[in-house]
């Protein structure tokens, strides 16, 4: 047998690709390991979830699936052992979990990705590590809130470090004497204190990173929030193309850093001034890469399951001048029938049965021909 570096890589788990029918474990079973694990189907991959919760939106498309705590040490060892990979569909898993699922079976981010990832001030000081300009930000605890508030300023917001997610552990801060009340309002968990940007858009950058290191994009996505929660993303985000360019390249430095594999997000700030700002990183698809199902030819979810395969890319190419996706989110699915009897509306739902205000129920995809179409 020929010993060449390639039959050495080929040898290497880390660079074998997975073949069809093999199993694939998604740590988590909301939205999003429901549309990985359709993606993965497509792909004729077999998917097992693992999850603490009971009626996950995931179950009812995945061929198996566990229900323990992501620190049930024995059920992570028998779900590892029954899947060639692992990978997550949700943040706030333990990178404990992932440590402990890597000892018997690849893992894909690492744990230490997710590591940073997890946490506001690790993953804004590897942004400025590899000169991805942030906020300006300082690290709080009860002894040091006084000296961040005179570093950073106000108005300025107040995030806990770890398990945010849309809006929620964040406090603004419009004068130093809202500190310590925005402090206590989050339970004085460790936090980061940022400058409050007053951005002209948002937009983010939905990306794949190969077990080469291989680095391929969607265009850039405009986002906009109401409540602090995703409303709509659109495609092309109205920037100019040097910054949509500068937007790319600062989430390959990103991707790079992490050593990541798999599918992310970085989502930025637009000031003004057409400066581009980090504000986090997602270790996992992302509601903003929803429209991509539609509108390009290969989804963040095909995407996602390619690279954790070990698979190439597939192609990031836009189908329309136009994509807009809107998220579903409570009450708005009251509007379903609407939507099912209107052409060109492309309906997802995520098989929740209870539409609890702020919970996202469903998305709905519009190919445009006309960038300018209203
Ligand atoms: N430093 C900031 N300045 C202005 N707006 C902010 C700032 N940080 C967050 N926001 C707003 O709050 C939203 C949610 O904050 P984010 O940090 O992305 O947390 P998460 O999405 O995890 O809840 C952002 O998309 C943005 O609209
Ligand atoms: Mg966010």
């Amino acid at each position: 047998m020929a010993r060449g570096t390639d039959g050495r890589r080929c040898r290497d788990p880390q660079h074998v690709m997975l073949a069809p029918g093999a199993w694939i474990g998604i740590l988590g079973g909301g939205q999003l390991g429901r549309m990985l694990a359709m993606a993965a189907a497509e792909l004729g991959f077999r998917i097992h979830i693992y999850a603490p919760e009971p009626d996950q939106p995931a179950f009812s498309v995945a061929e198996r699936h566990t229900i323990a705590a992501y620190d049930d040490i024995a059920q992570l060892e028998v779900f590892a052992r029954s899947v060639a990979v692992v990978t997550i569909e949700f943040e706030n898993v333990p990178a404990l979990a992932l440590e402990q699922l890597a000892r018997f079976t690849l893992v894909r981010p690492s744990a230490t990705a997710l590591a940073t990832a997890q946490d506001r001030i690790l993953e804004k000081t590897m942004a400025r590590s590899v000169g991805v300009d942030t906020p300006a930000f300082a690290e709080v605890t009860a002894e040091t809130l006084q000296s961040a508030v005179q570093r950073v300023g106000t108005p300025s917001v107040l995030k806990t470090r770890r398990f945010g997610y849309d809006g929620k552990g964040q406090a603004k801060i419009r004068q130093p004497a809202d500190a310590v009340a925005a402090f206590d309002s989050l339970k004085q968990q460790p936090c980061i204190l940022e400058a409050f940007i007053s951005f002209e858009r948002e937009v983010s950058v939905v990306a794949s990173r190969g077990v080469d290191g291989s680095f391929t994009a969607f265009d850039v996505i405009e986002n906009e929030h109401q409540n602090h929660i995703l409303a709509t993303s659109t495609v092309p985000a109205r920037i100019p193309d040097h910054l949509a360019d500068e937007a790319i390249e600062a989430t390959r430095r990103i991707g790079d850093a992490l050593a990541y594999t798999g599918v992310f997000a970085v989502e930025y700030f637009v000031t003004g001034a057409g400066k581009l700002l980090f504000n986090e990183v997602a270790p996992r698809v992302h509601n903003s890469g929803h429209w991509t199902i539609e509108g390009a030819e290969s989804s963040q979810f095909h995407q996602h399951i390619r690279a954790v395969a070990g698979w190439p890319a597939g192609s990031t190419q836009r189908r329309a001048p136009r994509v807009v996706m809107t998220n579903l989110i409570g009450d708005d699915v009251l509007s379903v029938p609407d939507i099912v009897a209107s052409k060109g509306k492309s309906l997802h739902l995520y098989g929740k049965a209870e539409a609890r205000a702020g919970r996202k129920m469903g998305h709905v995809t519009q190919l445009f021909r006309d960038a300018d179409q209203p």
